[in-house]
C-alpha cells in the first residue's frame, strides 16, 4: 500500500556501518510512495557509495555544500524547505553531536540548521559510545528541541560488543514514518501546555514550592504530539524525561512561566494551563542565603501573589488560544471547577479530586471530569495517558463545534 504517497523524506546518511542497510530503507520507503532524497556524509561515502544511493532513490545524491553545480539544480536552503520529514539514519555518535551543537560544517548539518521539517534520528553506534555521557545529554539536547529519538535497537554489534547502539532495522524505521504520516486528530493543531510546579525564591538556595510532579502536563504533551499536534511544553522543576518530538522550555518560577508563555501562546491554538503555579511568592528575595539567628524561633516571610497566567491568557484580545486550566479541588469539586471556569474566562475546565491520596498528585492514575459553559463529561479514574487522550479528544471536538457555530 502506498502509505508514504507523495511524502517528501530526507534522508541523512552519516559514516557508521549501519549505512550499508539505507539502500534496502530507500527502497521500502520508495514502495511506499515516498520520494526520498538522499544527503551523505563525507564518512558516509566509506561505507555505501553515492552510485548505489542514487539508483535506489532515483534521485542524484547529494553530498557537497560548495559544489556548484548542486547548488545551481536544488540548492541547499531549497533541500531544507522541501522535506516533509528529515531522517538521519544512521546517526553516528558525531552527527548526534554536530547536531547538537548546531553546526554547519558540511551540507547535512547545514540543512538540519535551514530546515522546518521534523528531524527523527536514529543513532547507531558502538554501545560504550552510546552509553557515553557526551552522546547521552546531546540526545537530550536534541529530545528537548522536539527532535524524534528512533531507537537504538539492542543486539550484538558489528564490532561484536553486545548493548544498545544498533540502529534500527530498515522496516522498522519505515513503520516509525508511516505512524509518523498516519492522518491524526490534532493535525495541523498546536498546542503550548504548561506542567509541573513552580519554584519561588526565598534566598539563593531555598525556595517554597509544592508536590506537583508533572506527570499529568507531560502526559497530555506526549498523547498530543502523537495525535498529531506541533506541541510546545513550558516545564516547571520535575523529574522527567522531555517528551519524544515535542519542544520543551523549563522555568522556575511563576514570573518566568508567564514570560514564557506570553512569548510562545500567540501562534497556539490550544492552551493547556496543567501546571500547579505558586499562587504566592516571597515579596523579597533575599540576596545571601538567610541566616538562623538565635534567640529567633519564629520567622516571617511576606508573601504576594503571583500573576494568575491562565486568565491572563484567557483575557487576550488578539490570538487568544482554546483555553484549558485544570482544578484541583480536596472538596466541592464541581462548584470550585465551575467557579473557576467562569472567573477565569476558561472555554474548559479538566476538574480533579485531590483528597483521594492514591489519585492525583504524584500518582500515574488520575479522576477527572471535564467541564465547559455549556456541558460536562465525567471521565472516571483512569491512566494520566489515557484521561490525556480524552481530555484531548473533547478538545478537539470542541474546536470543531466552534468551528461550525
Ligand atoms: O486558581 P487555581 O490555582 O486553583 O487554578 C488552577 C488553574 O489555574 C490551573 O489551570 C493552573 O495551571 C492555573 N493557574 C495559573 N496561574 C496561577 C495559578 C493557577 O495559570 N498563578
Amino acid at each position: 500500500m502506498q502509505t508514504l504517497s507523495g511524502k517528501k523524506i530526507l534522508l541523512g546518511i552519516s559514516g557508521g556501518i549501519a549505512a550499508y542497510k539505507c539502500a534496502e530503507l530507500t527502497r521500502r520507503l520508495s514502495e511506499r510512495g515516498a520520494q526520498v532524497q538522499v544527503v551523505m556524509t563525507k564518512a558516509a561515502k566509506e561505507f555505501i557509495t553515492p552510485l548505489t544511493m542514487q539508483a535506489v532513490s532515483g534521485r542524484p545524491v547529494s553530498d557537497s555544500l560548495l559544489d556548484p553545480a548542486a547548488e545551481a539544480s536544488m540548492g541547499h536552503i531549497e533541500l531544507a524547505k522541501w522535506a516533509d520529514l528529515v531522517l538521519l539514519a544512521p546517526a553516528t555518535a558525531d552527527l548526534i553531536a554536530r547536531t547538537s551543537a548546531g553546526m554547519g560544517n558540511d551540507l547535512l548539518t547545514t540543512l538540519l540548521l535551514a530546515t522546518e521539517a521534523p528531524i527523527a534520528i536514529a543513532p547507531a553506534m558502538n554501545q560504550q559510545m552510546y552509553r557515553n555521557i557526551a552522546t547521552q545529554e546531546n540526545l537530550s539536547t536534541l529530545r528537548r528541541r522536539g527532535m524524534l529519538i528512533w531507537g537504538p535497537a539492542s543486539g550484538e554489534q558489528a564490532c561484536g560488543d553486545v548493548g544498545l547502539g544498533r540502529m534500527l532495522e530498515p522496516m522498522d524505521l519505515v513503520a516509525r514514518c508511516e505512524q509518523y504520516f498516519q492522518p491524526k486528530a490534532l493535525q495541523g493543531k498546536s498546542i503550548l501546555i504548561t506542567a509541573g510546579p513552580t519554584q519561588e525564591a526565598i534566598d539563593p538556595v531555598r525556595y517554597i514550592s509544592n508536590h506537583s510532579s508533572g506527570k499529568m502536563g507531560y502526559a497530555l504533551a506526549n498523547v498530543a504530539q502523537k495525535m498529531g499536534a506541533r506541541v510546545t511544553l513550558v516545564s516547571g522543576p520535575v523529574a522527567l524525561t522531555p517528551p519524544q518530538g515535542v519542544e520543551t522550555l523549563s522555568v522556575k518560577s511563576a514570573e518566568e512561566m508567564l514570560d514564557v508563555v506570553m512569548a510562545n501562546v500567540t501562534q497556539h491554538d490550544i492552551f493547556i494551563g496543567c501546571a500547579a503555579v505558586a499562587d504566592y511568592k516571597p515579596a523579597n528575595i533575599a540576596e545571601q542565603k538567610i541566616k538562623k539567628m538565635a534567640g529567633h524561633e519564629v520567622m516571617n516571610i511576606t508573601m504576594v501573589k503571583n500573576p494568575d497566567i491562565i486568565a491572563t491568557v484567557a483575557k487576550l484580545d488578539e490570538g487568544r488560544p482554546f483555553t484549558v486550566g485544570f482544578a484541583a479541588e480536596t472538596q466541592d469539586v464541581e462548584s470550585y471547577a465551575k467557579g473557576k471556569l467562569a472567573n477565569k474566562n476558561l472555554d474548559m475546565i479538566c476538574a480533579n479530586d485531590v483528597s483521594d491520596t492514591t489519585i492525583g498528585f504524584n500518582s500515574n492514575d488520575n479522576a477527572i471530569t471535564l467541564y465547559w459553559p455549556d456541558g460536562s463529561l465525567p471521565l472516571g479514574t483512569a491512566s494520566k495517558s489515557a484521561l490525556a487522550h480524552e481530555i484531548l479528544s473533547e478538545i478537539q471536538q470542541q474546536l470543531e463545534k466552534n468551528a461550525v457555530k
